[in-house]
């Protein structure tokens, strides 16, 4: 096996991040830099009747403040402010576009200025009157006003009539509006290059998706609009669309004809989006022997007034298990809120919380360990399909995961494990996403030195591509890893989609090994231009790249790279290919994991820790163990946050966010953090993609909400469904 692909390789752009050599968004300088500040509004919905910025432009070194009112032009159609990855229905948001509020914290003005502080100061002395209308931010309030929407997952059977003769379970699950906090702030710096040129740094998952953005609002030609990422600090989804500050970066640096540096503060950030509350409804029946008979799962998340967002939340529930009949129903409310947006294994993160709460509950009412359950609908099909797997080793998660927790020394009876003066719990719930691929390009440029430079304008939202990238294209090209630097986030770069969807990995790996075996064929060209060439008559597919040259597996004879190209009178080769995907009808192709959570908790105060988990995931092969288990830790913790303490809190009389700030809104630190274990089972798999990738990026999320909830049930004998488990729930009469 190739030296590097699946080693615990350190990052190779750890040394630029720890050094503070990595730039961001918000650090690139250039001397004349303008900055911005926006104003945002404070109610939910209405119209701005009134917006008087003579004090703000009075503001010694405000060079202007731009609002609906003296803007320069803008795109008027709704599809030109269409990106690559948002809702399909509905017209996307436009920043300082007209007088209409959809939302509180929407961007109402920006301010301009020779400094932040001035741009900030200034900011505050804009004096805005809104004609208000009565608003609605309160799922709960306006369910009954929900609308369905056309979800691809047809129903089985009669789930309803299955369901009438079982042993069932039925209940409501709840997941509030969550934030991504992400630690680097939505920053652009957009350089003013004259003649209408800018250069865009941004904060974003994807560069190529924000410069067809601006190019569409703008109508500027894409060569005239180069955005570049190099390094993000955390984006989770919430960088998948564009944002609204590029949009106002540009339209300023276009309206000064100088270069302007806009950033948002924290409390803004609460105004873009986030993962949607939804209200799941489970109705799950079995025979009193633990198969499952008839699944029904209804979701009704939030959406804005002006877009449709929604992703598949119950389709994991039929998929998932073995079920005669099953299912689903998506609904979405209409709230004056800004769209929501991916966030972490969007609708799985939601959805399958509902199911594995609701499959521990079935266990309960069936006498069941809840493994045991699993165990019984275990399928080695998609069920929603009828389809094989290209791969799925889930049995092997569920049997490694209770192994390294001990699960098998669990006593079922809630209130059952003591540990001194806290309860114990221990639970378990099964975790699936997607394993997916997109079309995308790579660039090799190899020179005679026996450097490769790989080129790809993904962005690395901090998952590691930059080094497994390296890895890749080292094993490939046959070179040490130090000999391969890797650029990318820069739009000028070979073709990619957004960084998001997990399938990065697999796609841009699959790209490098393509374009590894055009170079490689290159290679084979020149060596056999040298006099008795020691591969005169070998066949491409007899030969590899090794250890700088190339070489005849066969007979063991190689040529240097080196010597290749001198002989070829070339003293670099450059390569570039794309691949591209198509949606298999004949497998599905998923990632999976079985979590094992142990909860203490303080009978007397209530409070719950999470002391141990045990993540065991399926995901093919493991590029790098080491960044790979990173972001399964980290999708973990996420976990905990979810199960335990992540809520956006809005004041509804108001319509607008109480907690817009990370010393309110909860996140797990590191007190709240114990023992994490993460196990890649062997998942091999030939079908998917030569190198049998599937990528990791969210499947670590998905399902540990859940085990912490069954957890916190089994040392309290309490069922809270809706999240998160706070102490106060815990306390309160079932
Ligand atoms: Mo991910 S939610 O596709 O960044």
């Amino acid at each position: 096996m190739a030296p590097y692909i699946g080693t615990p390789t350190s990052r190779v752009d750890g040394p630029a991040k720890v050094t503070g050599a990595a730039k961001y968004a918000g650090e690139f300088n250039v001397p004349g830099l303008a900055y911005g500040a926006v104003v945002t509004s404070t109610i939910a919905k209405g119209r701005i009747a009134r917006i008087d910025t003579s004090e703000a432009l009075r503001v010694p070194g405000v060079l202007d403040v731009l609002t609906h009112e003296n803007r320069p032009r803008m795109a008027a159609t709704s599809a030109a402010y269409k990106d690559d990855v948002g809702p399909e229905k509905g017209a996307p948001f436009r920043p300082l576009y007209d007088d209409k509020i959809l939302f509180s914290e929407q961007p109402i003005a920006l301010v301009l200025a020779e400094e932040w502080e001035i741009a900030r100061f200034a900011a505050s002395l804009v004096r805005v009157a809104y004609k208000k209308q009565a608003h609605s931010t309160d799922l709960q309030a306006r369910r009954e006003k929900a609308f369905v929407v056309e979800t691809p997952q047809k129903p089985r059977g009669k789930a309803d009539k299955a369901y009438a003769g079982a042993v069932r379970h039925e209940a409501e699950y709840f997941i509030p509006i969550e934030h991504h906090n992400p630690m680097e702030l939505y920053a652009s710096t957009v350089l003013w290059d004259g003649d209408g040129k800018l250069t865009v740094y941004d904060k974003t998952q994807g560069v190529q998706n924000v410069q067809h953005y601006l190019c569409g609002i703008f109508k500027m030609k894409p060569d005239d609009v180069r955005v570049v990422s190099p390094f993000v600090g955390g984006a989770f989804g919430s960088g998948l669309r564009p944002q609204y500050q590029v949009v106002l970066a540009a339209l300023a640096a276009r309206a000064l004809e100088r270069s302007v540096r806009l950033v948002l503060t924290r409390r803004q950030m609460y105004g873009l989006g986030y993962r949607p509350a939804t209200i799941e409804r489970l109705a799950i029946g079995a025979t009193a022997d633990g198969t499952l008979d008839a699944i029904s799962h209804e979701a009704i998340a939030v959406t804005s007034q002006y877009e449709d967002f929604y992703r598949n939340d119950t389709a994991w529930s039929g998929k998932l298990y073995k079920s005669a009949n099953a299912k689903y129903l998506h609904k979405l409310a209409r709230l004056d809120l800004a769209t929501p947006s991916d966030m972490r294994a969007p609708g799985a993160t939601t959805g399958v919380y509902a199911l594995e709460c609701a499959m521990d509950e079935l266990a309960v009412a069936l006498k069941l360990d809840p493994l045991e359950l699993r165990l019984r609908c275990y399928s080695d099909r998609d069920q929603n399909e009828n389809v094989p797997y290209t791969s799925k080793n889930l049995r092997e998660c569920y049997r490694q995961g209770a192994a390294a927790f001990g699960w098998s020394k669990r006593s079922a009876a809630p209130r059952s494990m003591r540990d001194g003066s806290e309860l114990v719990g221990w639970g378990m719930a099964t975790g699936i996403w997607e394993a997916l691929q997109m079309e995308c390009a790579a660039r090799i440029v190899l020179t005679a030195n026996g450097h490769a430079e790989i080129v790809s304008s993904f962005s690395d939202i901090g998952t590691g591509t930059y080094t497994i990238m390296a890895q890749v294209a080292a094993d490939m090209l046959g070179l040490p890893l130090d000999n391969v630097t890797v650029r990318l986030g820069d739009s000028t770069l070979p073709k990619a989609p957004v960084e998001g969807g997990s399938w990065t990995a697999a796609s841009v790996s699959h790209a490098i090994m393509k374009t590894a075996e055009d170079v490689r064929k290159e290679l084979l060209r020149l060596a056999k231009t040298i006099p008795n060439s020691p591969l005169a008559v070998s066949k491409l597919k007899d030969t590899a790249l090794i250890d700088g040259g190339i070489v005849n597996k066969e007979t063991g004879r190689a040529v240097s790279i080196a010597d290749a190209m001198h002989h070829g009178a070339v003293d670099r080769i450059e390569r570039e290919s794309t691949v591209s995907f198509k949606e298999s009808k004949s497998h599905a192709h998923n990632t999976h994991s079985a979590v094992f959570a142990e909860v203490k908790v303080d009978e007397e105060i209530g409070v719950i820790r999470v002391t141990r988990v045990v993540d065991a995931v399926a995901a093919g092969r493991i590029l790098n163990t080491k960044t790979a288990r990173s972001q399964i830790m980290g999708a973990v913790v996420w976990g905990i946050g979810m199960a335990l303490h992540e809520e956006t809190l809005l004041d509804h009389d108001f319509g607008r966010i109480m907690n817009a700030n990370i010393a309110e809104y909860h996140v797990p630190v590191n007190a709240d953090v114990h023992d994490i274990e993460v196990i890649f089972v062997e998942e091999p798999d030939a079908l998917i993609n030569p190198l049998g990738i599937k990528g990791v990026g969210e499947i670590g999320i998905v399902g540990v909400a859940a085990a912490i909830a069954n957890a916190v049930y089994h040392a309290t004998g309490k069922r809270v469904r809706d999240l998160p488990i706070t102490l106060d729930k815990l306390q309160r009469p079932a």
